[in-house]
């Protein structure tokens, strides 16, 4: 399938889309303290989006998926099913991922948070992913390739002895959450597809402290690190325009 391509009336519907996910996020970051189940993060994001007229959860119902929020705790990657048995403690980190529809497009952008204090070890995690997202949506620029944003991910990642996840990717993202193009956190600098203005895609780095491996539970959502080292997850939906990258989820 080729890559769409939005117009800029499109964007500014995904740019709605993405004021209300972030004003989610806004409101479960508060509820992130030790103590606070991920049950109570998905009961925030719920009630936060029942507030705003037609906007909808998207990945409540995709294939089945229970939740408005993926909550990966620790050695989680992604796709962690809010629970009101999981009880956020001190030292941990929680990934919140979600998913907005708004006037028929999507938005999805997820947060790493440390719950409490965490080790010198998981913060260094933390501050490396997030600022490999920034590196990635800086070579979101038209005229360069898709390769430029895996990289971007990987040298930063790497370079501090980090493994990149290679079993979950980016993707482009519009009236559908995932659209062509994949967009690995690897590769090489230069290749792949060209970037052009109108292409919107989601970012979205998973990285662990340990090996890149990854295994599904039995649960068949939650995915973990085969090593049980921690993993962090940022991301952003980020469109491709002529006056450089312009993030859609702040
Ligand atoms: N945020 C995920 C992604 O970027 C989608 C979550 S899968 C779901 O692909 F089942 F939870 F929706
Ligand atoms: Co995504």
């Amino acid at each position: 399938m080729a890559i769409m391509i939005k117009t800029a009336a499109e964007i500014e519907k995904m740019r709605a889309s993405g004021r209300v996910l972030r004003q989610v996020h806004e409101a479960i970051a508060p509820c992130v303290r030790p103590g606070a189940t991920t049950m109570d993060l998905e009961h925030a994001a719920n009630a936060k989006l029942s507030q705003t007229a037609g906007a909808t959860a998207a990945f409540k119902g995709y294939h089945g998926y229970p939740a408005a929020l993926c909550t990966s705790i620790n050695e989680e990657v992604v796709h962690g099913i809010p629970s009101s048995a999981r009880v956020l403690q001190s030292g941990d980190i929680v990934s919140i991922d979600c998913g907005v529809i708004l006037d028929g497009f999507y938005s999805d952008a997820a947060v790493t948070y440390a719950v409490g204090e965490v080790s010198p070890d998981v913060q260094h995690l933390l501050e490396t992913t997030r600022s490999s997202l920034d590196a990635a949506i800086a070579a979101a620029q038209v005229g360069g390739r898709l390769g430029d944003i895996s990289a971007a991910v990987q040298t930063i990642c790497e370079r501090q002895g980090f493994g990149v996840v290679r079993d979950f990717v980016g993707h482009g993202i519009g009236r559908a959450m995932h659209e062509d193009p994949q967009v690995p956190n690897f590769g090489a600098a230069g290749k792949g597809p060209r970037l052009k203005a109108g292409m919107v895609l989601a970012i979205e780095p998973m990285v662990n402290l340990g090996s890149p491996d990854v295994r599904v539970l039995k649960d068949g959502w939650t995915a973990v690190t085969v090593d049980k080292s921690y993993s962090a997850h940022f991301e952003h939906t980020v469109a491709v325009t002529r006056d450089g990258p312009r993030v859609l989820t702040l």
